[in-house]
């Protein structure tokens, strides 16, 4: 559910060591098919990290993003109170990687309009908000 998060700005520091560990976990996408290896790495509230990378399959549909595979990582380590507070995705072509729309519904699931989404390119790093690439995320207001 989303609530709301502080969003003080990532230190450069911060943004080194995101953009490091999503580019060591990129090596390790299996882009069997599309051959674009995605790597994301998801900053906790409370400061820890967690990768995941792109993994296809034969029947495309059935592939998993690398920010997804983050995001279940991070679930199943910290459980379902975790938030995100940050993400850095990178391809190891270069070229910025823009979460795709079922990632930013995904990423909204654990994070708040605020959260910052960081994507370098060989021109230099994008960032944006969660909130501007996603501004009518689905939230479902009855509860269970
Ligand atoms: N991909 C991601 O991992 N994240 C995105 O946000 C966009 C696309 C992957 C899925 C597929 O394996 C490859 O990039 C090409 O679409």
């Amino acid at each position: 559910m989303a609530t709301k998060e502080h969003n003080t700005p990532l230190s450069e520091a911060q943004i080194a060591q995101l953009t490091s560990a999503a580019t060591a976990v990129a090596g390790k996408a299996y882009a069997a098919y599309s051959g674009f290896r995605v790597g994301a790495a998801v900053l906790l509230e409370d400061g820890s990290i967690y990768t995941g990378c792109n993994v296809e399959n034969a029947s495309y549909r059935l592939t998993t993003c690398a920010e997804q595979a983050a995001v279940a990582k991070a679930v199943s380590e910290r459980g379902p109170g975790m938030r995100v507070r940050a993400v850095v995705i990178v391809n190891l072509n270069g070229e910025a990687c823009e979460p795709c729309g079922a990632c930013r519904q995904t990423l909204l699931e654990f994070g708040s309009t605020t959260m910052q989404v960081l994507f370098p390119e060989k021109a230099g790093q994008r960032q944006t908000t969660l909130g501007a690439l996603l501004p009518h995320g689905f939230v479902l207001s009855h509860q269970c």
